[in-house]
């Protein structure tokens, strides 16, 4: 989907189309984190930045959609969070950060835009990617059915160099309780997810 067909399944939303919380594993992971900066890439309507900022983090939510970023704006919150609406092929932060994140952020060249956003983080800082696991779609959980955008864990760990220390990258099954979807609550999800620390 380019930016204008996100515009409009935004424009098209009752304020917004994510859960109001980023998804369990990705606040289990951050909450032990101590704040600094932090950009939440392809931050749609903004649950993640807000989450992080709520907790002291410096945080810019970056995506290519102005009407999902202007839900998230809108969110109690929105004025704790630098918004900018870019696509991550090009966008440059300025200088690298301690924490990036990106969920759920589908492409085409997702292996190259994982490497990309990994040169965002400084060195000690965190870098936490989660999508959809191609095998979530015989699994039948919400989510993209084109294999060709969907993760697997030796994809993401493929993107990254020996500058970064591999935590966990691994298949993680999504409850029915943590659903995307603001108000869903579809059937268990598998996600990918990778937590690697930059080394130097
Ligand atoms: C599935 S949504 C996920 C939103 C958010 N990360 C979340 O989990 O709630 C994917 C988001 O990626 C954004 N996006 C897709 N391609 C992008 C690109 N090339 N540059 C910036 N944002 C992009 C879309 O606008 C959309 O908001």
């Amino acid at each position: 989907m380019d930016a204008a067909q996100w515009d409009e399944r935004y424009r098209a939303s009752a304020g917004g189309v994510w859960a109001t919380q980023p998804p369990a594993i990705v606040r289990e992971i951050a909450a032990p984190l101590s704040p600094g900066s932090a950009i939440d890439v392809a931050t749609g309507d903004g649950r993640t930045a807000l989450w992080l900022a709520e907790r002291g983090w410096r945080c810019t939510g970056v995506d290519f959609s102005s009407a999902g970023l202007a839900l998230a704006a809108a969110r109690p919150g929105g004025d704790a969070v630098t918004w900018a609406c870019a696509d991550v092929h090009a966008w440059d932060p300025g200088a690298p950060v301690d924490l990036v994140v990106s969920c759920y952020l589908h492409l085409p060249d997702s292996a190259d835009a994982v490497r990309r956003i990994a040169e965002w983080v400084t060195p000690g800082g965190t870098l936490l990617v989660l999508g959809h696991d191609v095998d979530n779609i015989a699994a039948g959980g919400h989510g993209p059915s084109n294999p060709a955008i969907l993760y697997t864990p030796e994809l993401l760990r493929g993107a990254l160099d020996d500058r970064f220390r591999i935590e966990r990258c691994e298949q993680v099954i999504r409850t029915s309780e943590d659903a995307e979807l603001r108000g869903g609550h579809h059937a268990p999800a598998i996600d990918t997810l990778l937590h690697a620390v930059r080394v130097r």
